[in-house]
């Protein structure tokens, strides 16, 4: 028997204990013994559950059990969950966590001390919920070289985005439905502003290229500027607007980004609905691959995680190769660099005259039409250019009277 502690019992970790009290005799057979939660840590009262007289407010009674041998993590945030998680590495015993601010924030320094205490520290979860995507990267495309990876890494924004496109429904409502649904983050400002899913696609960069991408240095956009009139637009291009996550590698930097995108038909990450995410990743020998699962909820994450705490079972006295180094600003390219057209949404009082003078300032422009647009309204594509480019022209658009009301880039995927 192995003895295990689970620090957090909110959505995700009440998933956890509940797939592994429901399958303990699957799981046992599958890694040849019982797996036991000792404690479960939690501030909270949860007098209903089956192992209610194991919860325990106290870290120090999980830090100093030396039978515990596993610890997981679902509390979510930064603090104080990299205190937990560090000294528990530190005192031996291996860390699972769903915790992607975690990882993204001290996944260079947590790894390395899982190192070289002969640890695991496995997070599974943390990308793409239910999705395997961590252990496909480092070991079933491990052959390749991957060059680029997009992704739709944020199942509140997508459930938005999904039913503002379907239904119409106002960017207010289709949140509070998330956030019923359990998929929103305890502040949904994580999800509708990005930093989600530029979590998830930092840790993707770290470890696909090797080097710790922090969040910080990552340009990101998120939905709470996209309208439903944004939508139709994209909807008369031939296409759908997606939060997207992406990385490539351009002039030897990571090129990466989270931001709204105008994605195609034709694209597989469009047809992604709901709470869905899918990430595609581009190596050298196996060309696309796509990975589509649930990216949020009790369940789906939960079933990573526990798949993760197998895994460190089975591999008590040996690490499971996951590692990248420390990294810095000069290994990203300054986003004003990035090459994308752009779709821009403007107010004008002639609008003919105004879609001349964007073609004279951005470049041979693609007008763009919906059924019963306001009079002073006028959307457009531009050429491919540099942010920084766009950034210009756009300041000079402005300056002729013209406002300039949304601006998203088409996806190159
Ligand atoms: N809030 C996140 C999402 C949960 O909506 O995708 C899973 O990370």
């Amino acid at each position: 028997m192995i003895q295990i502690a689970v620090m957090g019992h909110g959505v995700v970790g009440s998933g956890v204990t509940e797939i592994l009290l429901k399958h303990s005799d699957e799981i046992a057979k599958k890694v040849h013994e019982e797996i036991y939660i000792k404690k479960v840590l939690d501030l909270r009262e949860f007098p209903d559950s089956p192992i209610a007289e194991r919860f325990t407010k106290n870290f120090d009674d999980i830090l100093n059990d030396d039978e515990i041998k596993i610890v997981v993590e679902v509390m979510g945030g930064l603090n104080p969950a990299y205190d937990f998680v560090k000294k528990c590495l530190l005192s031996g015993k291996s860390v699972v966590t769903s915790n992607k601010e975690l990882v993204a924030a001290k996944g260079a320094e947590l790894l390395k001390i899982a190192d070289e205490n002969n640890l695991n520290f496995l997070f599974e979860a943390s990308v793409g919920g239910g999705i395997p995507i961590i252990r496909p990267l480092n070991q079933c495309l491990a052959a390749n070289d991957v060059y680029e990876i997009d992704g739709i890494l944020n199942g509140t924004t997508n459930y938005i985005l999904a039913k503002m496109i379907k239904e119409s429904m106002s960017f207010n409502d289709a949140l509070a439905k998330a956030q019923k649904k359990g998929y929103a983050e305890r502040n949904p400002a994580a999800d509708v502003e990005g930093h989600d899913a530029c979590r998830k696609i930092c840790i993707l960069a770290s470890l696909v290229f090797g080097k710790h991408v922090y969040p910080d240095s990552v340009h990101t956009e998120g939905i709470t500027n996209v309208s439903l009139t944004d939508v139709e637009y994209a909807s008369a291009w031939g296409g759908v607007i997606k939060l997207i996550g992406s990385v490539k590698l351009t002039d030897g930097k990571q090129e990466i980004i989270v931001a709204p995108m105008f994605v195609k038909n034709e694209c597989q990450l469009s047809t992604v609905d709901g709470v869905f995410n899918a990430i595609l990743v581009k190596g050298d020998s196996t060309g696309d691959v796509v990975f589509y699962g649930k990216g949020a909820g009790k369940l789906p994450t939960a079933s990573a995680v526990v798949a993760d705490v197998m895994d460190c079972v089975t591999h008590k006295n040996e690490r499971r190769y996951i590692m990248w180094e420390d990294g810095c600003k000069n290994d990203i390219l300054p986003f004003e660099q990035s090459k994308y057209s752009m779709y821009v949404l403007a107010n004008a009082e002639n609008t003919d005259a105004a879609f001349e003078t964007a073609n004279n300032l951005f470049g041979c422009c693609e007008r763009l039409t919906r059924n019963n647009p306001e009079q002073s309204e006028l959307a457009f594509i531009t050429p491919v250019m540099t942010y920084a480019d766009f950034e210009k022209a756009k300041a000079d658009f402005e300056q002729t009277g013209i406002k300039t009301i949304s601006a998203i880039r088409i996806a190159v995927i």
